[in-house]
């Protein structure tokens, strides 16, 4: 039986610190504020000319190969999740692609927002189980800061989201003990209106932006945020269950939850609805903002770099985001 097994792990996160006391300057917020509802203290914001979502990317990936003891042209399949690509069309798979040299290699461009990078690891997993590919780069990477309303109107949406990138290599492997054991992908496209940028749409009567689209706020992010919180506080436990019971665990059994970091109040609450000790649940929105497709290979390469994550680990991801979307997979590291 052949599966798949993470080889190695890599981020890029742009050197540009941005803190909440930062964001005071553009709208009426406070440190108090965002960190009591949001636990975040600050993020990164990319800088123009020098990041961009395809090259953040490739740097992550470049970390993830050599960590893997690989070189780019190992690479045979390329899974790309961003919510916030460079071009509208083509996606940045492609970008990153042509940066890595691996013209030929196959990419899929996944979006599905926060749960994009498990969408895209659950991709490459049946890739590699069903032998068609033995060696898959998965990558999240967002620049999400060129998209906030930073004035007052768009504060409740502008504090909470950072830019960044995350990678991690699949490689196929017999060995059952350390493994990715499987992926739960769930959406309701009922609510995709919760959380949203509208523009720029295809069905709309000109392509062009009209002064009404941008007043409206089409361009910026909209999110009902009470709307979100209610379902995420429902979703996250209940798709971190069902990855245990698929393979007859206890949350009790997991080594490490590794959240999608989209709030610290959420990621608190699910660790307390499965009654797991502080640290075995992995957070670093404190420092990076929620990322969007790249806050879980992010989070997962700072959990392997600071030694949170051991050889036969149980490790669980989960995510949850617009669409809304959610998703988990569980690894036997
Ligand atoms: N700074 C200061 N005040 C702010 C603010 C900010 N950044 N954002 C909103 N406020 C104000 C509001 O205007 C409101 O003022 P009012 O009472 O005078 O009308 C007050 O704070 C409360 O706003 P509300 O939106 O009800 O706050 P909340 O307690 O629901 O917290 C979120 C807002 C966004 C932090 C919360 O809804 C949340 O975390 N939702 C989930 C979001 C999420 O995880 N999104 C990503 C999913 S992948």
């Amino acid at each position: 039986m052949t599966y798949s097994t993470i080889a190695g792990l890599g981020f890029y996160v742009p050197e540009n610190v941005v803190t909440n006391q930062d964001l005071t300057q553009y709208m009426e917020t406070s440190d108090a504020w965002i960190r009591e509802r949001t636990g975040i203290e600050q993020r990164r914001y990319f800088t123009y000319g020098k990041d961009t979502n395809a090259s953040m990317a490739t740097a992550a990936s470049r970390m993830a190969i050599d960590r893997a003891g690989l070189q780019p042209s190992d690479i045979q399949l390329i899974v790309y999740a961003t919510t916030t690509p460079d071009y509208y069309f083509p996606g940045s798979g492609f970008l990153m692609q042509r940066e890595l040299g691996l013209e030929g290699v196959g990419v899929i461009d996944i979006r599905n927002q926060c749960s994009g990078f498990i969408y895209a690891l659950s991709i490459a997993d049946q890739f590699i189980k069903t032998g068609m590919y033995k060696t898959v780069l998965v990558v999240g990477s967002e620049i999400q800061s060129t998209w906030l309303n930073k004035s007052t109107e768009g504060r409740n949406v502008a504090v909470i989201f950072g830019d960044g990138a995350g990678a991690a290599v699949l490689q196929a492997t017999d060995d059952p003990e350390h493994r990715l054991l499987s992926t739960h992908l769930h959406a309701d496209g009922r609510y995709a209106e919760e959380l949203y940028v509208r523009e720029p749409g295809s069905s709309r009567p000109t392509r062009a932006a009209t002064k009404e689209m941008v007043d409206e706020g089409g361009f910026d992010v909209s999110m009902n945020g009470s709307a979100v919180l209610k379902h995420a506080l429902t979703r996250f436990p209940e798709v971190i269950q069902e990855a245990l019971q698929a393979n007859g665990y206890q949350p009790e059994d997991i080594s490490l939850l590794i959240p999608h970091q989209a709030n610290l109040r959420i990621s608190e609450n699910v660790r307390q609805q499965l009654n797991l000790p502080p640290e075995r649940v992995f957070n670093n929105i404190q420092r990076y903002g929620n990322t969007t497709a790249a806050s879980l290979p992010i989070a997962l390469t700072e959990a392997w770099e600071q030694g949170r994550i051991r050889s036969g680990d149980l490790i669980c991801l989960a995510a949850f985001g617009s669409g809304f979307t959610w998703a988990s997979a569980l690894i036997k590291y």
